[in-house]
């Protein structure tokens, strides 16, 4: 009995060395020490023994049990360790580690410029109006004083939908939806998208964007158009800012007019930028045609009205310098980084 007992803590001490978690180590003791273990059974056998050799065995029983037990709980520690050092290292979180840094966007030289032009125009108590892209002939000509045969259609030639139906090629078209649903006195801007069958080069676009003006009121004159076109390009370019009108012609507007900016590189001297003209055109504009007024149910003889019409793009291009119109569609990073 005495060597049965000595190999058991000889095996146990072997086993525990090997037990890899504290489900093995469970096994173990219950395989040894437990009520149906090896140490239960080897006492069985104590009622064979002697008087004396029974305290022996028994106290050599008591010893390897404690031992075992010992064992135990001692690789139970260890395991338990490198259990949580293990643990631990997965769930490593290095606060030093420099973080990613996220990509912040930032807004298009065009929106940039279009809210600036936005809040100029809504100091003066101009709100904002819209129309569709996909828009009546009627609205996008026909109102506008452009009937089917007229030339004026030649240099807006768009896409048709069908024979009714275009892609609008001017904001203008907002005039009259506009007028149809407000009584005056009226006094909006209308920012949008346009389109024209054009081929694209560095100053074309098949898309691009207006920005229409209306104002429809008592007795508004040619001074109130020049007065607002003022204060607006001297907001926009700078207080040295000088105006230029020349006369010119549009089917919906009477007196019409096309306006020029001194050029703001050269202050009006004339140089690259302005191709020595010292000013550079900027928009349309005009005294809104009766005809067009009439159309719409608003009285000629109590009111009158001004409205102008600009490119966005264009006005874009001068301010930030950009030589060519494409690159305000490529979505090139390395372009729209520079704004
Ligand atoms: N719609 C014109 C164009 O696209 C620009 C324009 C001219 C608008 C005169 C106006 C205006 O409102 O009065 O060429």
């Amino acid at each position: 009995m005495k060597n049965q007992l000595l190999s058991m803590k000889e095996k146990a001490e072997n086993a525990l060395k090997n037990a890899k978690n504290l489900q093995d180590l469970e096994d173990i003791r219950v395989g040894l020490l437990g009520k149906k273990g090896e140490l239960t059974a080897i006492l069985r056998g104590m009622g064979g023994l002697s008087a004396e050799e029974r305290p022996i065995i028994g106290q050599l029983a008591n010893e390897v049990r404690s031992f075992i037990e010992e064992k135990i709980e001692a690789q139970k520690s260890v395991l338990l360790a490198a259990e949580r050092s293990e643990k631990l290292k997965a769930e490593t979180l290095d606060v030093t580690m420099g973080g990613r840094t996220p990509i912040i966007g930032k807004t298009h030289p065009l929106t940039t410029v279009l809210d600036e032009v936005k809040n100029i125009f809504v100091g003066m108590g101009f709100s904002i109006a819209e129309g569709p892209e996909v828009e009546y002939d009627y609205y996008n000509f026909e109102a506008l004083n452009i009937p089917k045969d007229h030339p004026a259609r030649d240099t807006q030639d768009t896409f048709y939908i069908n024979d009714n139906v275009v892609l609008r090629s001017q904001t203008s078209s907002v005039q009259i939806r506009v007028m149809e649903e407000q009584k005056p006195p009226i006094r909006v801007i209308a920012p949008g998208r346009v389109y024209r069958s054009d081929a694209v080069d560095a100053t074309h676009s098949p898309v691009f964007h207006q920005i229409e003006g209306l104002v429809v009121d008592k007795g508004i004159t040619m001074g109130d158009l020049k007065g607002t076109l003022e204060t607006f390009m001297k907001t926009l370019y700078g207080n040295d800012a000088v105006l230029r009108f020349r006369p010119h012609h549009f089917p919906f507007t009477e007196p019409s007019a096309e306006v020029d900016v001194s050029c703001f590189v050269c202050g009006g001297k004339g140089c690259r930028v302005c191709k020595g003209e010292g000013f550079i055109e900027l928009l349309g504009a005009g005294m809104v045609h009766p005809k067009v007024l009439e159309r719409c149910g608003i009285d000629t003889s109590v009111y009158s009205g001004f409205a102008f019409g600009l490119g966005l793009e264009r006005i874009v291009m001068r301010r930030m310098n950009i030589d060519d119109m494409r690159h305000l569609y490529e979505n090139d990073l390395r372009f729209l980084n520079q704004f």
